[in-house]
Order: C-alpha cells, then structure tokens, then sequence
C-alpha cells in the first residue's frame, strides 16, 4: 500500500511575531510518497529536486524523523519507504523542512488509518524541526500542516490557534538564489532584549492580530515591524534595506524576512499591487546584482 501527500510552503514570524506566527502558501510545497514495507524501519528511498544536498539517513533526514516519532507514540515497528519530492528550495526561509516534515506525517497518518488527528501531529513535526534546524520552533510546521494563518500562543503545552485573514490580503516573495540555513541566520540573534524592545514588539503583535480580525489594513500595516530578529539578521541579507524602501514605495502595506531568510516577504491589499510590488523588488536586487525569483498569492 502507499499513500502520497503535499505540504505547502510557509512565511514565518511574519516581522513582529518571531517563533509564533506564520501562514500558509498554498501553491508551493514538497510531496512525499509512502509505501508500506513487510521488516520494520524506515527507509529513505530517494529525495528529487534537493540537488542531492539533503541526508539520506533516516536519523538526519526530516520527514524520517518526523515519522519515527510519530511511530514511537503509537509504540508500532511498522516500516516505511520514503520518496520525497522537494518543491521547495532549500534554506531559503519558505519552510522547506517543514513542508518536508508535515507531508510526511500527512501521509503516515493516512496510511495508518488516521490514528491522529491533524492538529496533533504537530508535536513529531516539531521533533522533526529540531533535528533539521537545531530548533523546534513550530511557525513553519504550524501553519504547513493547518493552513492558513495561525497563531503558537505557547509551547508548554502547544497552543495553537488559526486567525482569520481578510479578503484581499496578498503575499509577495522575493527569493535570491543563495542559502542561508535557519541555524545560521538563529546564531545571530541575542538572548536577552531590552524591556523596551518587548514593549514595542507585543504592541505590533497585538496590532496585527487585531488588524487580522478587523480587517483593517492600515493597523496591519503599521504592525507589521520587528525589533527583536530583524535588526540582527538584516546583515546577513544584502540589499535589505533598499529592497524594503522599494516595496514599500509601491505600495505594499509592510514587509520582513520570510522566517530567517534569505527569502523576503511583502504583505499588499489586493492582487495589482502585490504584483507591482515584486516587480519593484525585483528591479531594486537586480540594482544591487541579486537575481530573485517572485511569486505572489492570496493569503
Ligand atoms: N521562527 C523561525 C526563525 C522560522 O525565525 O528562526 C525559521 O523559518
């Protein structure tokens, strides 16, 4: 028997919500194929489209591990081999890991005979984000396996929460052709921040998710600023800057790092704008010598 499954790309953070916010981009995303084996173990088969940069062993690989720990809470030995398909650039901040992760216990779980229900695979998705990026933050996992925009309220215990989007809210990605693995771009960020800092950043968090219910877009857009990840990670992204004065010239209501980057994301009201918005990114990296790839969707 086999059982194959999608799991879609994911923005994290999105600016001010750093570990705890993210949403769902329906279009892109990785697939996995399961099939069940007669011994025990799991067995990654074949990975396409990685350009063979990603581990084969199942105790480094993502989708393995994730299975593995879904197998150990139901104390089975069942064995598995594993076909990924990456949709997905790698290290790119669009969730690659864990659109790998959640479509691999999509299809664990069918091929089990759903004995989970969705929001509580979330747990082995995470153990799968720890081995991957060396932290188990669940704003990519999250949202990749529930869909649209969700909220981690907590950790201990997971609480997880989806929130309302409003009509007409778009994304724009502007992805550059390099890698920055989430461990590296994690390394740089400070371990305490300053009370002021805090205070800024749960106002801006408080001021998007009352912008998501109210539908209002102005509040959305004056939330939408980090001043906890950003300030340290922005050195790592060439152009930064310039890229955010150029997408917010035409128009687009804020903008940030995509999780921990290189990818750079855009929030617009309406589709016109969210597609003059990456055409202007497009123009300031090419400026500054970037080739980027620019997709754009409704949340
Ligand atoms: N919240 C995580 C980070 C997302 O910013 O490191 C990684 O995609």
């Amino acid at each position: 028997r086999s059982v194959k499954a999608f799991a879609p790309a994911t923005v994290a953070n999105v600016s001010c919500g750093f570990d705890i916010l993210g949403f769902a981009i329906d279009a892109m995303g990785d697939t996995v194929e399961l099939v069940l084996k007669d011994e025990p173990g799991l067995v990654v088969v074949s990975i396409d489209g990685d350009g063979g940069k990603l581990p084969l062993e199942a105790e480094k690989n993502t989708c393995a591990v994730a299975i593995q720990a879904m197998l150990d809470e139901l104390d089975s030995k069942v064995g598995m081999n594993i076909y990924l398909t990456k949709g997905l650039p790698l290290g790119s901040g669009m969730g690659s890991s864990a659109a790998s992760a959640v479509a691999a216990l999509a299809a664990a779980n069918r091929l089990l005979g759903d004995p989970f229900e969705k929001k509580d695979l979330l747990p082995f998705a995470i153990a799968a984000e720890k081995v991957a990026c060396g932290a188990g933050h669940a704003d990519n996992v999250a949202p990749s396996l529930l869909g649209g925009f969700v909220l981690v309220r907590d950790y201990h215990p997971l609480d997880v929460i989806k929130l309302p989007v409003p009509q007409g809210l778009y994304c724009t990605l502007l992805h550059p052709h390099y890698e920055l693995k989430t461990a590296d771009s994690r390394s740089v960020l400070r371990d305490q921040i300053p009370m002021k800092h805090a205070t800024i950043q749960s106002g801006n968090v408080a001021g998007l998710i009352a912008g998501l219910y109210e539908s209002d877009f102005e509040l959305i857009s004056r939330s939408l600023r980090d001043v906890i990840a950003e300030p340290y990670r922005a050195v790592l992204l060439p152009g930064f800057y310039e890229v955010r004065e150029a997408l917010k010239s035409a128009g687009a209501l804020g903008m940030g790092i995509s999780g921990s980057g290189p990818t750079l994301f855009a929030l617009s009201r309406g589709k016109e704008t969210a597609e003059a918005v990456g055409e202007a990114g497009k123009k300031m990296f090419s400026k500054i010598g970037l080739e980027v790839d620019v997709y754009f969707s409704e949340i």
